[in-house]
């Protein structure tokens, strides 16, 4: 096991380069297996959820060959298999082979998705659209079993915006009879990737992006080469970075638009920003005013930036509110802030935060953008230098971090534990 070293306090300078999204590639692998021929996927980030489902498809029969960030997946050997255990407990997103093999085969097995575990996660609303495709759905020690004579096209309306149902009934009604509609669809633009892959294929989906989705069914999709967005996530805690070290910093290969909530905050907060086509240089001020952030579904503020922001709200000067509003509990990065002297706390599924003066400390992250919080914290931190334990987790979300960071002037190494 590694761990993260900052000795921070080091404006961060210069340009990082955004690679393909996490959250896109972790769907459009699974998605491949629904094509008969081969599908590459290019601007693939190097994480180890990738490798993860690499290991997952090759377990199912597929061939698939990477190269740096290209990947070519072949599923022609593809066969129907259950997967209760080993690696689908390793990733949430496990869960999109659920809907991948059930549009492919009419039937899957797949163990109860792990990750990031930074509260309860249900999967109702997948359950209750493979339901709704016609299919049984039925709990075979921990493992869901989902089976369809034919899937045929439903009217689906989500309880809960959510982009993991959204994207696993796209998967399943691509292949059903019939045509399906998905209402109260969440909008990320990662739903947008996914359509336009499986549209690539040969699928027919309108209003990705919308809160409707219309899927018609086709007998066969087919391969095709795809370009994944970039990952706005990575991309936002690299801005975040900047503003809280005080830096100047071009976060380049990024799509602007996506980012509009986080560049609206910190502008609010007094981070100077400028967007180009496809870059955002961000210069940090030495003062920032306190804001009131609400992490929502797209197009509002992103939750998975949440974390990172408490740590810059630390920076700012009274008091910030920043209210999680779709996970009521996202706050285990908040004690190990605290460690770190910030005034931080958390009332309901809000975090009251007062600005002042972090130091450093051994510190652990619990999940991804915990961990992605203690390190934007410990760049802050002048003297001293800051240890974040559970590393395996920002690994999941940030290829190349402290390659990235130290070319920006950062002082960050890994160290044996
Ligand atoms: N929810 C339900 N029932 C469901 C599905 C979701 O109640 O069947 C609830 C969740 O508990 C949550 C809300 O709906 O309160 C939204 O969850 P969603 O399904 O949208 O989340 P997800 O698809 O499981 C993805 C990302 C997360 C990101 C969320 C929200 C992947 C693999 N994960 O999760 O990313 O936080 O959308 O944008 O795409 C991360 O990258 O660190 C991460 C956790």
């Amino acid at each position: 096991m590694e761990k993260l070293m900052i000795a921070g306090g080091r404006p961060l300078r210069g340009t990082v380069q955004i690679s393909g999204a996490k959250n896109s590639a972790i769907a459009l692998i699974p998605a491949a297996i629904l094509a008969e021929t081969a599908v590459t996927l290019d601007n693939l980030p190097l994480l180890s959820d990738v490798s993860i489902y690499t290991e997952l498809l090759t377990e199912l029969g597929a061939t698939v060959e990477r190269d740096h960030d290209q990947m070519v997946i072949d599923p022609r050997q593809l066969v129907s298999k259950p997967m209760p255990n080993g690696n689908v407990k390793k990733l949430r997103a496990s869960y999109y082979l659920m809907g991948a093999l059930l549009g492919r085969f009419g039937e899957a097995t797949i163990g109860m998705p792990g990750g990031c575990n930074f509260e309860p996660r249900p999967i109702d609303q997948h359950i209750k659209g493979f339901e709704a495709l016609g299919a049984q759905v039925t709990n075979e020690n921990g493992a869901l079993h989902i089976k369809a004579k034919q899937l045929r096209g439903a009217k689906i309306y989500l309880d809960v915006v959510s982009v993991g149902a959204t994207i696993n009934i796209m998967l399943a009604a691509s292949r059903a009879k019939g045509v399906t509609t998905i209402e109260n669809a969440a909008k990320e633009p990662e739903i947008i990737d996914v359509a336009t892959l499986l549209n690539s294929m040969g699928a027919k989906i309108k209003g990705a992006g919308t809160e409707t989705i219309r899927i018609e069914g086709v007998d066969n999709l087919h391969g095709c080469r795809h370009s994944i967005i970039p990952d706005r996530i990575q991309a936002g805690t690299y801005m975040i970075a900047a503003a809280a070290t005080r830096g100047d910093v071009i976060v380049d290969s990024v799509i602007p638009k996506h980012l509009e909530a986080l560049t609206a905050k910190l502008q609010e907060m007094g981070v100077h920003i400028y967007e180009m086509d496809e870059s955002i240089r961000v210069v940090g001020q030495p003062e920032y005013m306190s804001v009131d952030v609400k992490a929502l579904v797209y197009p509002g503020y992103a939750t998975d930036l949440q974390s990172p922001m408490s740590s810059l709200l630390t920076q700012a000067s009274g008091v910030s509110v920043l209210t999680d509003y779709v996970y009521s509990n996202r706050f285990k990065h908040i004690p190990e802030l605290v460690r770190m002297g910030a005034k931080i706390r958390v009332e309901g599924r809000s975090a009251i935060i007062e600005g002042g003066m972090l130091s450093a400390a051994k510190v652990k992250a619990t999940d991804l953008r915990a961990g992605a919080a203690l390190v934007v914290a410990g760049l802050t931190v002048p003297g001293g230098i800051t240890e974040i334990t559970g590393v395996e987790y920002i690994d999941r979300g940030y290829d190349h971090l402290v390659a990235n960071l130290s070319n920006l002037g950062a002082e960050v190494w890994r160290r044996d534990e």
